[in-house]
């Protein structure tokens, strides 16, 4: 039997407190919800998928750190991370897997220090502004070119 790709799916700081925090923006489901869609649509595409939410910058660069050789594919919102975070995208860049940058809100629809992300050009692709959705789309897109 074939090895199972394995998809690390990252959340930054506050996404913890999704479905309670600016509802008018990041919508009514929470985390769990979402990873829990996640982990199931994983297996329908054979794809094991771990993961991980953390408020703290550090934690998430040990966290891709530690998926070094361990995992084939990324899906990441860094969140507020993403407009200031350089070790996170060095972080990134070490791990060199296909890589998938995922936001909740269109980011550049908002505030000007929003349109800023520090990952852009060194992640494969992007998604921005389907809410939950977004995370699925990159799980699907992932799978396929897991292949
Ligand atoms: C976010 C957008 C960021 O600007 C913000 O700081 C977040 C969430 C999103 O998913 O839309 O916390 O990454």
């Amino acid at each position: 039997m074939a090895v199972r790709k394995q998809v690390l799916v990252i959340h930054g700081p506050n996404l913890n407190l999704l479905g309670k925090r600016e509802v008018q923006i990041y919508g009514k489901t929470g985390l769990a919800a979402i990873d829990n869609h996640l982990k199931e649509l994983g297996r329908q595409l054979e794809v094991e998928v771990e993961t991980f939410q953390s408020n703290h910058e550090g934690a998430i660069v040990d966290r891709i750190q530690a998926a070094i050789g361990v995992i084939q594919g990324l899906i990441i919102n860094p969140a507020a991370y993403t407009h200031t975070s350089i070790a996170i995208r060095d972080a990134i860049l070490a791990l060199d897997v296909p890589s998938i940058e995922v936001h909740l809100s269109n980011i550049h629809g908002r505030e000007n220090f929003r349109h800023n992300s520090m990952i852009a050009d060194v992640v494969k692709g992007r998604i921005s502004g389907l809410g939950p959705l977004g995370y699925e789309l990159a799980l699907r897109a992932m799978a396929v070119l897991l292949g």
